[in-house]
């Protein structure tokens, strides 16, 4: 789980580190004016499951996606590490945390079926753990009430914030995860990279929530 919406806050903006054994880094990523070129880039699929061990070993749950060079041309070149930007998940109706039947209030609800979400994610092969096949894992900063394996995730990836790392203790994942998700919400704390579909920024978030014609129930 990450830092209480307190914790972050006595960090935002700082250069304070929460654990002295993280190297120190930026507690923002990026100019104020938004995000800077190749970003935004766009990525989505069906949530799979990995190894489970994001939920029960690290407290921080994660969703799967596909590495497909076929539907993510760029995915091959860029650099292993962790992401940050927006997601959105097109949850079924029966989920907790549906827009229109949930009483979630912090969810940011469009007019489409789709939530929109903070998320920070994670491309590469998870050093500590050695794993043979590079993965894409995104842990959306939100409380959900049930799991979401096999939705529709989007997802607009706004910036950079750091390469993969391994690390003698599995606490040391944990906090450097944990400061990913306070650089992640400082940087989008700002207009040009809030989304214009939440009423908050400009960044144009539009692809997150546009309804296909398949998904609109049109004959294609
Ligand atoms: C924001 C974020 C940063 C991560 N950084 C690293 C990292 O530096 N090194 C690493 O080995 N794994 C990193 N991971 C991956 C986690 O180890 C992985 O999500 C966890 O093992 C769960 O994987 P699973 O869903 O396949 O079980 C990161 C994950 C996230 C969400």
């Amino acid at each position: 789980m990450c830092l209480s919406p307190a914790e972050s806050e006595m960090l935002s903006g700082s250069s304070i580190q929460p654990n002295s054994s993280l190297q120190p880094r930026p507690l923002i990523i990026g100019p104020s004016t938004g995000p800077k070129a190749p970003y935004p880039l766009q990525m989505e699929g069906r949530v799979i499951r990995g190894f489970g061990r994001g939920s029960s070993e690290l407290g921080i749950p994660t969703a799967n996606l596909p590495v497909d060079e076929n539907l993510t041309p760029w995915i091959g070149d860029i650099t292993s590490g962790v992401y940050f930007g927006w997601a959105s998940l097109r949850l079924p109706s029966s989920h907790p945390n549906h827009p229109t039947t949930s009483s979630d209030t912090t969810t940011t609800t469009t007019t489409t079926e789709f939530s929109v979400y903070p998320m920070v994610m994670s491309i590469g092969y998870n050093k500590f753990y050695n794993n043979k096949d590079r993965s894409a894992e995104v842990h959306v900063l939100h409380e959900f009430g049930a799991a979401f394996y096999g939705i529709e995730i989007r997802l607009l990836i706004t910036g950079f914030i750091r390469e993969e790392r391994d690390y003698d203790e599995v606490q040391e994942l944990i906090d450097d995860i944990k400061l990913d998700c306070v650089v992640t919400r400082n940087s989008l704390d700002r207009e040009a990279w809030a989304l214009r579909e939440t009423g908050k920024g400009t960044l144009d978030g539009s692809w997150l929530v546009r309804e296909t014609a398949e998904q609109n129930g049109d004959v294609v």
